[in-house]
């Protein structure tokens, strides 16, 4: 392990002492299979989110392979490396895209990128609690697939949203990592949207194939939350580099985003719900 790694495990240690859970729930935006749409709903729920009064942060997990600046045409002044090099701290990371809207962004295609240990990634959701009283949510939009520490990243997370497509690859690439999660004793609580459907039956069809499976071998219910239609307006804003929601908001596809962002605070307000009862 080189010099900086250990570093910040050191870090870690003495920060974990002192660190409290953090007072902003944090969403992670994942899936089995690439290209099924996470970048593209992260940040419309964001957005989605934003608009509802909510004080977002959304950050650009997927470390050298990020894109969220381009999909937003903003320039990245500092990056989620220079995190993890030492050189800024997560507030010096924090560029504001709104008002209630804040961003870290990730690097793409840089040389010698920092090695990253699931350690560190712990170290990076302690090193949270520093902004965590400035948001209500942290929305974390992470690389494709379930190698160490994208899961590391997700059994951090209060909630995952599993982005899936209907296609059978994508349904059983989601139950993999459901299965990987399970593995590691994750209690997130796990949402799913079905994204480029033709039709609303489609994603609820392909949900309860997830669901069934889901149910019989890990005793696990994920919990669906909508479906996104396949629609040319995806692609149109993000070849225009612009977001759905701020261009197109009465299109039917930025109607289903918002539905689905309705539909997570009703759950997210259950679950404050049973946990205060529970705690009384
Ligand atoms: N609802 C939709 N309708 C049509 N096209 C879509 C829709 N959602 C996403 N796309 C298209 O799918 C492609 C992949 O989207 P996106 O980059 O958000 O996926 P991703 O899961 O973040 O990919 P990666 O795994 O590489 O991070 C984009 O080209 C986008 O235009
Ligand atoms: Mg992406």
């Amino acid at each position: 392990m080189n010099t900086q790694a250990t570093r910040l495990i050191e870090l870690l240690q003495l920060e974990k002492k002192g660190s409290k859970k953090l007072n902003a729930k944090v969403i992670s935006v994942a899936s089995g299979k690439g290209g099924t749409g996470k970048t593209f709903f992260a940040s419309n729920f964001a957005f989605a989110l934003s608009k509802l009064e909510k004080k977002i942060l959304l950050i650009d997990f997927d470390f050298n392979l990020s894109n969220l600046n381009i999909v937003l045409n903003q320039s990245t002044k500092n990056s989620l490396s220079e995190f993890f090099e030492q050189k800024k701290s997560i507030e010096e990371l924090i560029q504001p895209y709104t008002k209630n809207l804040h961003l870290i962004y990730g690097d793409s295609g840089k040389e010698f990128y920092p090695k990253i240990h699931k350690e560190i990634i712990d170290y990076f959701f302690v090193s949270l609690n520093k902004v965590a009283d400035n948001y209500d949510y942290i929305i974390i939009d992470s690389s494709a697939g379930a190698n160490e520490l994208t899961i590391r990243q997700l059994i951090n997370s209060d909630f995952i949203i599993i982005v899936t497509t209907p296609e059978p690859t994508a349904i059983m690439d989601a139950y993999v990592l459901t299965k990987m999660l399970k593995a590691e004793n994750s209690s997130s609580l796990k949402l799913v949207v079905v994204n480029k459907c033709s039709q609303k039956e489609e994603g609820e069809n392909s949900f309860n194939n997830l669901l069934i499976a889901s149910k019989h071998f890990l005793q696990e219910e994920p919990k669906y939350i909508g479906s996104v239609s396949f629609d040319i307006l995806a692609h149109k804003s993000i070849l225009n580099q612009e977001l759905l929601l701020e261009n197109y908001f009465d299109s039917n596809i930025s109607k289903e985003i918002i539905a689905i962002t309705k539909r997570f605070t009703e759950i997210v307000q259950v679950a404050n719900n049973n946990q205060s009862n529970f705690s009384q």
